[in-house]
């Protein structure tokens, strides 16, 4: 068997929120594009990734034909909360930035949605492929090599769109002297759970305890998705699900009696927390999008959103090159997306420092986060910064 050659006008890589958001928008545009995923279509479904969509990725998702199971499904919230001392305070996000809300709806949901529309729409989308490689993207033509089931593939494409996550191959086929990784890692993780329990809080809860950081949160009315701090090589062998309600009972729970609704654990896993951001996101006639490009600790709950955000950018840019012959969108691409990118690791980084003790984390740090949480639950000016920070930078 020979290699087996197609053509495209843009080769995507990776079938994550990214680079299917990105089919998606292109094919909107009329313009031609491949998709192959490491994968298979199970896997990417089913993992439990995050769940929080800024107002600009849900009202994207309406305008793009994807909003019909959302707004159905999706759970609007105008606000969140933040715990400590054994208090909630609400941080009223509706009421702070003009209407603007948060919703749930997880992301194996906006994925489900987006490769619904990736079969109607008929264009390829290969899952299982092995041995990916991009080549030529200093040229005009760069070509995508793989194999799939034991057949060699090529892929000749005008652009190639790396949206492979922060594993891909992506990010490292770009000469090391030509891209600059700003990189920081955290001293914990997240043991996080799924559970089949009704959410007994509306809305969000972070919470700083003593015994470092948790969080509730939601999926839908009958299960809730929770986490708290941990180490970030932690053991889940350790945890027996009765430790972990017990852990989040004692962090999540208040004075006036509140406490997240226990239920049979149907997921758990263990994050760790990493901030990255690759500059220039593009080399030649490859962009990087998405993971691929940037990674946020989950603390700000960015990370879909800034990809999604990416894929928007990138699909204006290509439409304005295909359809008026334009490069300078194109040019402007990885500008236009890493102050948007930056803006959103600086809050993640705040929102990250200010709810989590860490190993080191000694009483002053403790009392000075405190102090934080006290200052940006009582001050207008703070709790505003806040809000329109968590609900996100309107999309250009
Ligand atoms: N070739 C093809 N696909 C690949 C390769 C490769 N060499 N390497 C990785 N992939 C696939 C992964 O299997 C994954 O399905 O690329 C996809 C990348 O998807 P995500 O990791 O979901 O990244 P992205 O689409 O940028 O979405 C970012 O996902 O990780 C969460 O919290 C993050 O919400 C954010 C969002
Ligand atoms: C989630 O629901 O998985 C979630 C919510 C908020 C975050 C992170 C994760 O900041």
């Amino acid at each position: 068997m020979g290699m087996m050659r197609s053509r495209t006008q843009v080769g995507i890589v990776g079938a994550g929120p990214a680079g299917l958001f990105l089919g998606h928008l292109l094919a909107l545009e009329g313009i031609d594009s491949a998709i192959i995923e490491t994968r298979s279509r199970e896997h990417v479904i089913e993992r439990v990734r995050a769940g929080v969509l800024e107002q600009g990725t849900v009202d994207l998702m309406n305008d793009t034909g994807l909003g019909e199971r959302l707004r159905r499904e999706g759970l609007r919230h105008g606000g969140v909360y933040l715990s400590f001392l054994g208090r909630r305070h609400r941080i009223d996000f509706e009421e702070l930035t003009g209407g603007r809300a948060i919703t749930i709806y997880g992301q194996n949901e906006v994925v489900k949605d987006l490769i619904a529309a990736r079969s109607a729409s008929g264009r390829p989308l290969d899952y299982g492929v092995e041995d990916v490689s991009v080549a030529d993207f200093e040229g005009l033509r760069p070509r995508i090599r793989y194999r799939r089931e034991g057949q060699e593939y090529e892929i000749t494409c005008d652009f190639v769109a790396g949206c492979d996550g922060s594993h891909g191959i992506c990010r490292p086929t770009i000469p090391a002297a030509r891209l600059a990784v700003y990189e920081r890692e955290y001293p914990f993780g997240w043991l996080g759970i799924l559970a089949r329990a009704a959410p007994s809080s509306q809305e969000l809860v972070y919470a700083l305890h003593e015994r470092g950081f948790a969080l509730f949160s939601m999926r839908s009315p009958a299960v809730t998705r929770l986490y708290f701090e941990c180490a970030p090589d932690e053991d889940l062998g350790r945890w027996t699900d009765e430790a972990i309600w017990d852990e989040l009972t004692a962090r999540l729970g208040t004075a006036d009696g509140w406490r997240p609704n226990r239920g049979e654990i149907l997921q758990k896993g263990v994050t760790g927390m990493r901030s990255l951001v690759a500059e220039p996101m593009r080399h030649g006639r490859l962009f990087l999008a998405g993971d691929a490009a940037h990674i946020v600790p989950p603390t700000g709950a960015k990370g879909l959103n800034l990809a999604v955000a990416d894929v928007r950018t990138l699909s204006q840019a290509l439409a304005a090159y295909y359809r008026e012959g334009r490069a300078d969108l194109l040019d402007g691409y990885s500008d236009r997306c890493l102050r948007r990118v930056w803006r959103a690791q600086r809050f993640s980084w705040w929102m990250t420092s200010m709810l989590h003790r860490g190993a080191g984390g000694s009483g002053f740090d403790y009392r000075r986060q405190i102090a934080e949480l006290d200052y940006v639950t009582s001050s207008r000016a703070a709790m505003t910064s806040l809000a329109e920070n968590y609900v996100g930078m309107a999309l250009e």
